[in-house]
């Protein structure tokens, strides 16, 4: 996820600058930047990579000398992790650099706009628009000019903007991404996260939405967004610098876990405009598709086991399902009819990109749901849609999995209604429930306290069950791989009809089985299993939605969920599944973030 530091005060900013960027490393970047404010000038240097180029290329900011700037490290979304694209941005005068975090959705409108009113554009970015922006609104008055241009934009941003026309001020602003200044005395800071700020400072204001403020050597003025000033209280930073990397988390795969709203959001929000899914990206005729095969490894083929169901009931498109490491060499049934989507999170999988070939090589078209730019899937992919997760830390994937979901949603209606296989009516509907996902998995993170306590039940097991039926036994097998990869327990995943075939077998007093119940369509029968696997003995942890109280009277434990429809069930259902097997894992004191013998991108055979 993109950082940003800024600086203001007596000390060499640009060496403040890298020591801040420094500290936010760890969040994950692919190109840094910083800018410092001159004599009636801006100076910019920016590297693709490390933040240790940007030291050489700077002698150590020596070679940029000035008292305030601005600094980025950039993790690619929009445009490819290049030097043109890093951070920060110059007006076309020069007079003023932006650094931003989060993401402009409009941009492409205003894009347009500031290109016929003669700007020129360098990068790919939408960050670029809001510079050129407030040059356009520059009329003397920097902080009017920010406040004209913050009001064109939709999206997400946390924003330090500087001018050199005034040298000393940083103006700063903050709407749905995080932005937090750092108090010091005769000279001020902000960044987007305070692991950049504790070395200098541990009295901090938090900016809300919507606020923006301006920074100098001896003051900070919050601002309202209507420009009125406002006094905000000044917090103390009590957390080390482990915790603050892990926004005071104890692990990444839970301060990932409960980034996933922002993330679903953020990788939902720029696509749906005026009432339809935009999938700018995906210049495609789908109307010679025979067939859509998805291929994948580990959750990220659960992910499209999961979205099979929701692309085939609203295209009427086959949808097949391969693991990338048997496609690969199964000869396989491909042709030019054939779409190939390929879900990878770090893009480089080695399985997934072989597979992929081979079925560009039998004349599929791939479409590639990727969440790093400029990756090997990404880069020899057909079409490619990114998730917009941020850097996923923990090798146990979370937001990763459920963004690939996310994604494969927004496909299915988007290519449902280009083929004319879903009423207005249903899409309609559908699109409202795709906008509520993101509340709803913050529900699930609110309505669930007593995981914890579960997770002290059941942890002391060797082995699970987890069941289901349709869109749940694809749940499953995801709450499954969760379980058995951080915490170490066997954990298998049943399609519920099934245990009679043999599995129930192993059923035996105590047994823990998760039964997941939230397809209603088939929750009886899921129940029917319950009844069966209850009189054998297990002791069972059922998922369903609020208020099903024949589940509950059969459960021996409850995890609620908010009832959500079965075609886009998944990335709220997978939530308490998650933190199940977190807690589990942290009650067998496994090292979650980092499990044994796995690594986070396998890029090997
Ligand atoms: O980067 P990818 O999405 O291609 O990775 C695929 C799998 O290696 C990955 O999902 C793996 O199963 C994770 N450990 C799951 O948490």
């Amino acid at each position: 996820m993109c950082g940003i530091v800024g600086y203001t005060g007596t000390q060499n900013a640009a060496q403040v600058l890298l020591n801040g960027l420094t500290k936010l490393e760890y969040r994950g970047y692919d190109s840094a930047g910083i800018a410092v404010v001159q004599e009636n000038s801006i100076a910019i240097s920016k590297v693709t990579g490390r933040i240790a180029n940007l030291r050489a290329k700077t002698e150590d900011g020596r070679l940029i000398p000035g008292l305030t700037g601005i600094g980025h490290t950039r993790w690619a979304t929009h445009g490819a992790p290049t030097d043109q694209n890093a951070h920060p941005h110059a007006s076309n005068d020069g007079k003023f650099a932006v650094v931003h975090n989060g993401i402009i959705e409009n941009y492409m409108e205003l894009r347009e706009e500031l290109t016929q009113k003669g700007y020129h554009f360098e990068s790919e970015t939408d960050t670029e628009v809001i510079v050129h922006l407030v040059e356009m609104y520059y009329t003397g008055d920097f902080k009017r000019a920010v406040m004209k241009a913050s009001a064109r934009l939709s999206g997400s941003y946390a924003l330090g903007i500087v001018c050199a026309d005034v040298p000393d001020t940083i103006l700063v602003v903050r709407e749905a991404s995080p932005l937090i200044l750092g108090v010091g005395i005769g000279e001020n800071f902000f960044a987007s996260d305070v692991t950049a700020l504790v070395a200098h400072t541990r009295n901090a204001i938090y900016l809300e939405d919507g606020e923006f403020a301006a920074l100098t050597p001896d003051a900070i003025q919050v601002y309202d967004c209507s420009g009125h000033p406002i006094t905000k209280k000044t917090s103390r930073i009590t957390w080390d610098i482990q915790a603050a990397e892990k926004g005071g988390y104890a692990h990444f795969m839970l301060k990932e876990i409960v980034e996933q709203p922002r993330a679903v959001e953020a990788t939902m929000a720029p696509r749906l405009r005026n009432g339809q899914v935009v999938l700018d990206d995906l210049d495609i005729d789908l109307t010679g598709i025979r067939k859509i095969v998805i291929t994948a490894c580990g959750s990220a083929y659960y992910a499209g086991c999961a979205g099979k169901y929701t692309i085939e009931k609203l295209c009427r498109i086959p949808v097949t399902i391969e693991l990338a490491s048997e496609l690969r060499y199964a000869d396989p049934l491909i042709d030019e009819h054939v779409l190939l989507i390929v879900l990878s999170q770090s893009g480089e999988t080695a399985d997934t990109i072989a597979a992929m070939r081979e079925c560009q090589r039998r004349g599929a078209k791939a479409l590639a749901i990727v969440n790093v730019v400029g990756s090997t899937i990404a880069k020899n992919a057909d079409y490619t849609l990114y998730t917009w997760a941020g850097p996923e830390i923990a090798v146990a994937t979370t937001k990763g999995y459920t963004t690939q979901l996310t994604v494969l949603y927004l496909f299915a209606l988007y290519a449902a209604k280009s083929l004319g296989t879903v009423s207005c009516q249903e899409y309609k509907r559908l699109l409202a429930a795709l906008r509520a996902l993101p509340k709803q998995m913050q529900n699930v993170l609110d309505m669930n306290p007593g995981i914890p306590k579960l997770a002290e039940k059941y942890h002391d097991t060797p082995s699970m069950f987890f069941i289901g039926r349709n869109t749940d036994y694809a749940i499953a097998l995801e709450g499954a791989l969760k379980m058995k990869e951080i915490s170490y327990i066997h954990a298998e995943s049943y399609a519920a009809g099934e245990l009679k075939h043999g599995t129930i077998a192993l059923i035996h007093e105590g047994q823990p089985v998760i039964a997941l119940c939230c397809n209603e369509a088939v929750t009886e029968k899921t129940m029917n299993n319950i009844i069966e696997v209850k009189a054998r003995g297990a002791e069972v942890l059922a998922v369903a939605f609020k208020g099903n109280q024949r589940i509950i009277s059969l459960a021996d434990d409850m995890i609620y969920v908010p009832k959500v429809d079965p075609l886009l069930c998944a990335v709220v259902e997978i939530v308490p599944l998650q933190l199940l097997a977190y807690h589990v894992a942290k009650e067998n004191g496994c090292d979650i973030d980092k499990p044994k013998n796995l690594a986070k991108s396998v890029t090997v055979e």
